[in-house]
């Protein structure tokens, strides 16, 4: 089950689009290079937000260590992540409806999953806190990100750049993005429950 109450939820802003908001997939400039005297901190980059992709996520804290794999689709255009994953509680989809949410940032949540001894699917809905946020073009400006430097990551050759948010002013978030303005993946942790989550993303498809 998907019973990790885990925060990230509405990341979403409008987003004012224009023709040229992803010139090309350039290399960084080594103006982003840490400890060169050519540094200047970039400004926030708009990212593609129409994309799907194979996701590997682990969560944990002193009480767990969940290990799921699977297939996501992001979508601000209907206001909708899904998340359909493996994992060694079973098979899982997972259906974000972030055009109905709480005041406090809960997400309607549609869960479908199957066990391995059963053949039936069950469902559940009600509102939590989602370890799927759904990313629009414009979170990273609109959350006055602050670059975090070029770092290496899975799945990806070379770098990627790693941007730092306070997620309602409370929750830290590092989301990297390579150098064609896709998000190839993101880390947080909650304080209140010190839970971690990384999440990488892999096979990524953009439609934006
Ligand atoms: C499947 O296994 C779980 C864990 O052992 C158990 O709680 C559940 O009742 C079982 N479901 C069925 C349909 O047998
Ligand atoms: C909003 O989400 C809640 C919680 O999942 C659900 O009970 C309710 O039916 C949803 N409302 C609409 C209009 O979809
Ligand atoms: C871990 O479990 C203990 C005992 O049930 C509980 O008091 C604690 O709040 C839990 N911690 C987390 C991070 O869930």
């Amino acid at each position: 089950m998907n019973s990790f109450p885990l925060l990230l939820t509405l990341l979403i802003a409008s987003s004012g689009v224009t023709a040229t908001k992803f010139p090309s997939c350039a290399p960084f400039p080594s103006s982003l290079i840490e400890f060169s005297s050519g540094f200047k901190e970039p400004l926030a980059p708009l990212v593609r937000d129409e994309y799907t992709a194979n996701f590997i996520q682990h969560k944990w804290n002193r009480n767990l260590s969940h290990i799921t794999a699977g297939y996501i689709s992001n979508s601000p255009s209907v206001g909708i992540v899904v998340a359909d994953e493996a994992s060694d509680s079973g098979l899982a989809s997972s259906l974000f409806n972030y055009a109905n949410t709480t005041q406090d940032g809960l997400v309607d949540n549609t869960l479908k999953s199957y066990s391995s001894n059963s053949s039936a699917v069950e469902v559940w809905r009600g509102y939590v806190n989602s370890g799927f946020p759904l990313f629009s073009q414009d979170f990273l400006v609109t959350n006055n990100a602050i670059f975090g430097g070029l770092v290496k990551r899975r799945f990806n050759e070379g770098y990627v750049a790693s941007w730092n948010i306070m997620y309602q002013g409370a929750i830290p978030v590092t989301v990297y993005v390579n150098n064609c303005n896709c998000v190839v993946g993101y880390d947080f942790f909650a304080t209140g429950e010190r839970t971690k989550v990384i999440t990488e993303y892999f096979n990524i498809q953009s439609k934006s």
